[in-house]
């Protein structure tokens, strides 16, 4: 409770004036949040949560490409809801879109939206932002429906970019508190092989950003042939072996 308050004032004290111009500027370089809404692929009615949703950007593109879902956004800032709610409202979205304030490694939605399971969860550029990164991924895991999909995008290690690039990126995010995930990969593909779901990791822009997809419905399916919890493991290992290698 008590990092939760602090980590509510820290991001309200950086985004208490960026809100205004947030997304004038970040769609220059949070690059893949549209792959992300266009990976989501949410079956019709479904429900999709984002965790970390910040001004709504994503949930309003995600709510146009998606008309028959409903969309819930959590975020840890009461500043960054404010815009958000702003933006949704002038969309025309809010009966679609609803916002709570939470923690996302530990938000509970029964509380907040009376449901507590989800299709589809996302994190779009927070895990770079929350310092337990790793229990903002395991509870979005926790609050997937059966068969549900969790997504990522965020920023990468910059491994196929010129050297001094990475450099100075990385300096420039650390004014705002941004550190991105070298292990991100190693992480999911842990919590992959403990939900016994499938993992694709992608390196979007030559490793400026990564993408990875936790499909859970491969639990759901293999189930009935629980010999094949063999072969999803397999193929989750050769995927990180190959990654590590390119
Ligand atoms: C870089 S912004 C990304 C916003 C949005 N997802 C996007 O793609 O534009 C990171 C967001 O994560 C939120 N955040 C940081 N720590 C959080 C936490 N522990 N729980 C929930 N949200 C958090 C911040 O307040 C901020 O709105």
């Amino acid at each position: 409770m008590a990092n939760e308050k602090s980590s509510a004032s820290l991001m309200d004290k950086i985004y208490k004036n960026q809100r205004h111009f947030y997304d004038l500027t970040r769609k220059h370089y949070l690059l893949g949040r549209d792959h992300l809404i266009k990976h989501l692929s949410a079956p019709r009615g479904s429900t999709v949560l984002e965790l970390g949703c910040g001004t709504g950007r994503n949930l309003i593109e995600a709510a146009r490409a998606y008309p028959t879902c409903q969309f819930f956004g959590v975020d840890i800032s009461s500043q960054m809801l404010k815009t958000a709610e702003a933006n949704i409202h002038k969309a025309d979205l809010s009966h679609r879109i609803h916002l709570a304030q939470g923690d996302a490694t530990s938000f509970d939605p029964f509380e907040k939206f009376g449901i507590d399971t989800f299709d589809r969860v996302f994190l779009s550029y927070c895990v770079s932002m929350i310092p337990p990164w790793e229990d903002a991924l395991r509870n979005g895991t926790k609050l997937l429906a059966k068969g549900g999909q969790l997504s990522v995008v965020d920023f990468g290690q910059q491994e196929r970019l010129p050297s001094l690039f990475k450099l100075m990126l990385e300096k420039w995010l650390g004014k705002f508190h941004v550190l991105p995930r070298e292990n991100l990969q190693d992480v999911l593909h842990d919590i992959a092989q403990d939900q016994r779901a499938k993992l694709r990791f992608l390196p979007l822009y030559r490793g400026y950003a990564y993408y990875a997809e936790l499909d859970s419905s491969f639990y759901t399916r293999f189930m009935e042939k629980p010999e094949q919890m063999d072969l999803l493991e397999a193929e989750n290992e050769s995927h990180r072996e190959i990654r590590k290698a390119g």
